[in-house]
């Protein structure tokens, strides 16, 4: 169905023909725009920003390009279209018809998942509201703007499922989402990954290629639902998520560009004289790498998890393209995973492919995320340096699941406690390290100047030139 954009809320669910649904989220619409107002992107609120919209949701051309102020973007509900008779993917109930509406018993399953993820969406805005003060060019500016009402919209598309299919409990769930702010002491949001302000554009890259995949991976989980509107509604959130991670890996691409040709420039690789000549070196980028990856691993929960297990034998969570798998049901099989031993060792355990789940979908995230990093080393191989970035071990410095409190390097060997702290400033970004990336930090708005610390990037968005006024600021 075509996206109706006469409506006060554009959409393509037929809103026009349930009134009640439709003065719901129109009375929840003015408390997001206050939301967005308050904590959305600082200072640029009435400037004009070259943005993309959704305008239909079929894989030709889903998106116009126009100059638009951000609180005008029009947000909106867009589902994909519903496959004809589709089935449950996986789980126990394998290969019934998919459910359109919320089978009760799995209600608040269903309701928590939903809240945690839309809360995820408000939280990136919030957290990275201050980075258009130190954008390194405009064509980055309007990167992170079209990131942050992505964001919004992904908000509003799991307000949509909340309002129309959780009655009063969903109504006050859509509420909290714009109560609870990132950072906010009695209120923050959800997940801790979020409560941290993203203040700098090397952690906004880094937090585009890594957080944001993990969203994908999430959504991806969600895309199989056999609660149909919910599938269909990550599945075209996914394919608005594919432009964030574009961000992230072209930042960093850029990045490591620009400091290649410093090093190749000034015959080095030490980060002090690198950093004298105001780029980003190396063996810094890989702490940040480190730093982001570990804290992303804790988002796909524990190793072995009796929820991901449930969640899937009732078909309410799948893997990752769940058709790549051989079994889809699962039921008796199990795999071999690494589990910390008694004596400060690795020990391998058989366990149940059910209880697993949330291993499987991290390896399939892990995968995913060496891709990049194998582009990344290709380009320092390319320059003639003798340096490779790594993807520190799943074990690294983890909160969550059986290697939590196990202290260990980035490649994930043993070390003691007091080693770690001892050595944390060669794993992780050093105050150091934090303020000389703060230090890099400067606007830079003049259509087609770009930071010192970063290379142009190769082209510009939807065929304009890279000098393009992708936002007005006068
Ligand atoms: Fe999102
Ligand atoms: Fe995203």
């Amino acid at each position: 169905m075509a996206i109706n954009y006469q409506e006060r809320i554009p959409n393509n669910v037929d809103l026009g023909n349930d009134r009640r649904l439709q003065r719901a989220l129109e009375h929840w619409q003015p408390r997001f725009l206050d939301w967005w107002q308050e904590l959305g992107p600082e200072g640029f609120q009435s400037k004009e920003v070259y943005l993309r919209t959704a305008t239909s949701v079929d894989a030709k051309g889903w998106a116009s390009f126009g100059k638009v102020k951000m609180p005008d973007y029009r947000w909106g509900i867009f589902l994909n279209p519903e496959e004809k008779d589709r089935t449950i993917g996986f789980g126990d109930d394998y290969g019934k018809p998919v459910w359109q509406q919320v089978p009760g018993e799995y209600r608040s399953t269903l309701r928590r998942l939903i809240v945690t993820q839309g809360d995820t969406e408000p939280a990136s805005v919030e957290q990275q509201r201050l980075l258009g003060q130190t954008c390194p060019s405009l064509f980055d500016l309007r990167n992170l703007f079209q990131v942050n009402v992505e964001e919004g919209r992904h908000l509003w598309a799991m307000v949509y499922l909340l309002h129309a299919y959780f009655g009063r409990d969903g109504r006050e769930e859509a509420e909290d989402l714009l109560l609870r702010h990132s950072g906010k002491e009695d209120n923050p949001r959800i997940l801790e990954t979020f409560n941290e302000p993203v203040s700098e554009w090397l952690s906004f890259f880094m937090f585009t290629y890594f957080t944001d995949r993990d969203g994908k991976y999430q959504l991806k989980c969600l895309a199989e639902s056999s609660f149909d509107p919910l599938a269909r509604t990550c599945q075209f959130m996914l394919t608005e998520e594919a432009h964030h991670m574009y961000v992230g890996e072209t930042g960093i691409t850029r990045i490591i560009r620009r400091t290649l040709e410093k090093m190749t420039e000034l015959k080095t690789d030490d980060p002090i004289i690198l950093r004298k000549a105001g780029v980003i070196d190396l063996p810094l980028l890989q702490r940040y790498v480190n730093y982001w990856f570990s804290s992303c691993m804790d988002l796909f929960g524990a190793e072995i998890s009796s929820n991901a297990a449930i969640t899937f034998a009732n078909g309410i969570k799948g893997r990752p393209d769940e058709r790549q798998y051989e079994d889809h049901i699962a039921r008796d099989t199990s795999l071999e995973i690494e589990m910390p031993d008694e004596k400060g060792g690795i020990c391998i355990e058989e366990v149940a492919v059910r209880s697993a789940i949330n291993c499987q979908v991290r390896d399939a995230y892990i995968k995913d995320c060496m891709v990049g990093v194998t582009r990344w080393n290709r380009l320092i191989k390319k320059a003639g340096f003798d340096y490779a970035i790594e993807l520190p071990s799943s074990r690294f410095r983890r909160n969550i699941g059986s290697w939590a409190g196990v202290t260990t390097t980035p490649k994930g060997d043993f070390i003691s406690e007091a080693e770690f702290h001892r050595r944390q400033d060669e794993f992780l970004p050093s105050d150091d390290d934090r303020n000389y990336v703060l230090s890099l930090m400067r606007q830079v708005t003049e259509p087609g100047k770009i930071a010192g610390w970063i290379a142009a990037p190769d082209r510009g968005i939807n065929n304009m030139p890279v000098d393009y006024e992708y936002v007005v600021l006068k």
